[in-house]
């Protein structure tokens, strides 16, 4: 695992739109895994002025998102479709088709799921996929005590994330009750992980998440378990983690050991 400490949010955003933008070079087609909530939202707008100098050219790539509100519907503007429309694809200058989200308006949520991930199949796969983490630990929509091995599902909202995403909405009470959400497993299939997180309410789910023991109670623990994982956090966000003088130490003092699928800035495998 690589942690990154980094000054502010918007030296986070640079850093995880580099390693973006380096995959791409390497990779024109790359599927890129894609998060909402605030937390890319500095990444996303660092994407889009690559874009708009010209230094960067996403036409190819594939993205898939991570989530949707159950009952909402694409048009809404709180629905993770119209989220990432608004958010992503359009400032970054993306085709409709590029990006694909759960349909949590689908009659039959078990076939929407089933449908999400067979087209994350039929693309190969993610190549990088970007995460924010809820206060609460979750990863997605995984919420406490989602399986470590879940698929996309249909998933309850705690009552914390719900809280949390109130501020999206005109009142608490629009906030649906249900997602579809990728499962962890799914999350776990990626390629390499990217988590980025900013700000002090951040620290403590962080620290859980990197330093705790894994488990279901903390959803985004399983990035433990995948052998590419990088973090990048602002110093807020890094601030209850215990061997943050161990992560600045081996960000300094890089063996130059390049790793696979085009993040050649990690610290080292593992
Ligand atoms: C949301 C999303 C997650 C996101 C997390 C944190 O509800 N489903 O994908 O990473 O909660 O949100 P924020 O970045 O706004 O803090």
């Amino acid at each position: 695992m690589e942690v990154l400490i980094l000054p502010d949010a918007e030296a986070v955003a640079e850093a995880a739109a580099d390693r973006i933008a380096k995959l791409v070079a390497g990779k024109p087609d790359a599927v890129l895994g894609v998060a909402t909530g605030s937390s890319p939202l500095l990444a996303y707008a660092a994407l889009a002025r690559r874009v708009r100098t010209g230094t960067l050219n996403l036409s190819r790539i594939q993205a898939f998102a991570l989530d949707e509100y159950v009952g909402l519907s694409p048009g809404h503007p709180q629905s993770y479709a119209a989220t990432l429309r608004r958010d992503f694809a359009e400032p970054l200058g993306l085709e409709p088709h590029q990006v694909a989200v759960p349909d949590g308006n689908a009659a039959d949520p078990a076939w929407a799921c089933a449908a999400f991930e067979r087209a994350l199949r039929d693309a190969g796969g993610v190549d990088l996929q970007l995460l924010g983490i809820g206060a609460n630990g979750h990863v997605g929509f995984n919420e406490p005590t989602s399986s470590l091995t879940s698929r996309t599902r249909l998933k309850t909202l705690a009552t914390q994330t719900r809280e949390d995403n109130a501020r999206f909405f005109t009142d608490s009470q629009q906030v649906p009750f249900h997602c579809l959400t990728q499962g962890l497993g799914t999350i776990l299939d990626a390629r390499s992980l990217m988590l980025v997180a900013q700000g002090a309410g951040k620290a403590q789910a962080v620290a859980a998440a990197v330093e705790g023991p894994l488990t279901a109670m903390v959803p985004a623990s399983i990035l433990q378990l995948h052998p590419h994982t990088t973090i990048l956090l602002d110093e807020a966000a890094s601030s209850r983690l215990t061997l943050s003088a161990y992560y600045r130490h081996t960000a300094a003092n890089r063996p130059g050991v390049a790793t696979d699928v085009g993040l050649p800035d990690v610290q080292a495998a593992g």
